[in-house]
C-alpha cells in the first residue's frame, strides 16, 4: 500500500492534518491504535482559541461548532473571597474563545474524512515507522506495510514516533508538577455563565461547561492521588469548598458521568522533525492544562505542516519542511510559558512558604487591577494571531 503522507494517530492533530491535506489534493492514510468509539468519547480539553475556530470553520468542519459551541468573552479569576472578571471584549476586542469539547471536534473531523472517502484505520496494532532518515520511509502495522513520502507523528505524548528518532538527535526540555488534575463531567447546568479559575488555600479548582445541561470541573489533587479515593460526595464537597468562596455563589450538583485524573507536565522536544518524520501536537510537546493550550497548539502545528507539505508536493521544494520546527517553536514556547505561568499563579505547591503565597497574591492583584497585566493574560488566553508561517 502506498500514500503520500502516513499519519500516525487519530487525535485532533492527525485528523485535522488529513482533512487539510485532502483539501489541497494530497492523499494520506491515518493509522489509529484505538477504536473509533474510543477516540470519539475520550473526554479532554474544551476551550478553542479564536484561531482554532477560524481554522475549523474555514476548512468546512465548523458547522456544528458554530451551532453548538459556546462563545465566551471573559473568564473569572476567583481568590481571596472575591471574583474578578478578565473582560476579553474590552482587552482584546474581536477575539474570544469557544467552549466545545475536543471529542466533538474529533467526531466532526472523522465524519468529514469519511464523507470524503478518507482512509482512516482504527484499532491497528504494532505500528512501527521505518527508514525515516531516508526519502522512502514506510510504516508497518499488523502484517501490512504502508509506503509513504512523509510520515506525520501525531500519536500523542506516549506514541511510537518520537521514540523512533535516533538517540542524541532530540533535545528534551521538561518540568513536572507536584500535583495532578481530577476532572469530572456532570449532568448539571453550569452555575456561572463563564469559566471560573479559583485559587484557594485548599488548592486550585476550575468551573467549566460543555452545554446548558452539562458542566465540567477540575480539582488540583496530589500527583499520586487515585480516583478510587474520590467518591462522588467527596468531589462535590471539595468543589463546593473551593468554589463557594464569594457571597451569593452556590454550586449546583448532579450526576457525575465521567471522572479521571490527569498528570501535569511541561515538555518540549526539539527539533520537531527528523528526516521525513514530522511530529505535531502532543507527540512533540505537552503543556499543563491550566492555560487550555494543548489542543490549540496541535492545530497551530498542523496548519504549518500543511503549508510545508503543500509546497513539497507541488514542486518538490523542501524549504518550508526544513523550517517546520523553527516555524512552530516560537508559538510552542509562548504557550509553554503561558501555561506554566497560569499554573504557577493558581495552584498550591508543596514547597510554598508564606513568601511564595504572598508573591502569588501580589501577581493576581496585579492581573486583576492593571489593564496592561490583564491584557497579557487575555491575549495569550484567546490565542495570539498566527505568524506568517502559520
Ligand atoms: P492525542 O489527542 O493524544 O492524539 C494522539 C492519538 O494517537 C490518540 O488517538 C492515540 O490513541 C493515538 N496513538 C498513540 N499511540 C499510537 C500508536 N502507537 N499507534 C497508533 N495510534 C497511536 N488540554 C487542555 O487544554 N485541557 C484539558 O482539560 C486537557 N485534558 C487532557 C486530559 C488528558 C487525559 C490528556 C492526555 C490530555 C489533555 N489535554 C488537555 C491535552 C489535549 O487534549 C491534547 O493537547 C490534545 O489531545 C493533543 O492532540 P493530539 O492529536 O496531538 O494528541
Ligand atoms: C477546560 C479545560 C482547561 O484546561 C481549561 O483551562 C479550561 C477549560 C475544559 O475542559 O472545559
Amino acid at each position: 500500500m502506498r500514500t503520500k503522507v502516513g499519519i500516525i494517530g487519530a487525535g485532533p492533530a492527525g485528523l485535522l492534518l488529513s482533512h487539510l491535506l485532502h483539501l489541497r489534493g494530497i492523499d494520506s492514510v491515518v493509522l489509529e491504535r484505538r477504536s473509533r468509539a474510543y477516540v470519539e468519547q475520550r473526554i479532554r480539553a474544551g476551550v478553542l482559541e479564536q484561531g482554532t475556530v477560524d481554522t475549523l470553520v474555514s476548512s468546512g468542519v465548523g458547522e456544528r461548532l458554530l451551532r453548538e459551541g459556546l462563545p465566551h468573552h471573559g473568564i473569572e479569576l476567583r481568590y481571596g473571597g472575591a471574583g474578578h472578571r478578565v473582560a476579553f471584549e474590552k482587552l482584546v476586542p474581536g477575539r474570544a474563545i469557544t467552549v466545545y469539547g475536543q471529542q466533538e471536534v474529533v467526531k466532526d473531523l472523522i465524519a468529514a474524512r469519511l464523507a470524503a472517502g478518507g482512509d482512516l484505520r482504527f484499532e491497528v496494532d504494532d505500528v512501527v515507522v521505518h527508514d525515516i532518515g531516508t526519502d522512502r520511509p514506510y510504516v508497518t502495522f499488523g502484517d501490512e506495510r504502508l509506503d509513504c513520502d512523509v510520515i506525520a507523528g501525531c500519536d500523542g505524548f506516549h506514541g511510537v514516533c518520537r521514540p523512533s528518532i535516533p538517540e542524541g538527535t532530540l533535545t528534551e526540555f521538561r518540568r513536572d508538577y507536584p500535583f495532578a488534575w481530577l476532572g469530572i463531567l456532570a449532568r448539571v447546568a453550569p452555575s456561572a455563565d463563564e469559566l471560573i479559575y479559583a485559587r484557594t488555600d485548599r488548592g486550585f479548582a476550575l468551573h467549566s461547561m460543555r452545554s446548558p445541561e452539562i458542566s465540567r470541573f477540575y480539582l488540583q489533587v496530589a500527583a499520586d492521588d487515585h480516583i478510587d479515593a474520590w467518591p462522588d460526595e467527596r468531589i462535590w464537597a471539595e468543589l463546593k469548598a473551593r468554589l463557594e468562596t464569594v457571597p451569593g455563589f452556590t454550586l449546583g450538583t448532579g450526576e457525575i458521568i465521567e471522572k479521571g485524573i490527569t498528570p501535569m507536565r511541561s515538555y518540549v522536544a526539539e527539533p520537531m522533525q527528523y528526516g521525513r518524520l514530522f511530529l505535531a501536537g502532543d507527540a512533540a510537546h505537552i503543556v499543563p492544562p491550566t492555560g487550555a493550550k494543548g489542543l490549540n497548539l496541535a492545530v497551530a502545528d498542523v496548519r504549518v505542516l500543511t503549508e510545508a507539505l503543500a509546497a513539497f508536493f507541488e514542486d518538490g521544494s523542501t524549504a518550508l519542511l526544513d523550517g517546520y520546527s523553527r516555524a512552530c517553536l516560537t508559538r510552542v514556547w509562548r504557550a509553554q510559558h503561558f501555561s506554566w505561568w497560569m499554573t504557577t499563579l493558581l495552584h498550591i505547591f508543596d514547597s510554598d512558604d508564606e513568601y511564595g503565597r504572598r508573591l502569588q497574591t501580589s501577581y493576581l492583584d496585579y492581573v486583576t487591577t492593571s489593564e496592561a497585566a490583564a491584557t497579557t493574560l487575555a491575549e495569550n488566553y484567546v490565542g495570539l494571531p498566527y505568524g506568517e508561517a502559520g
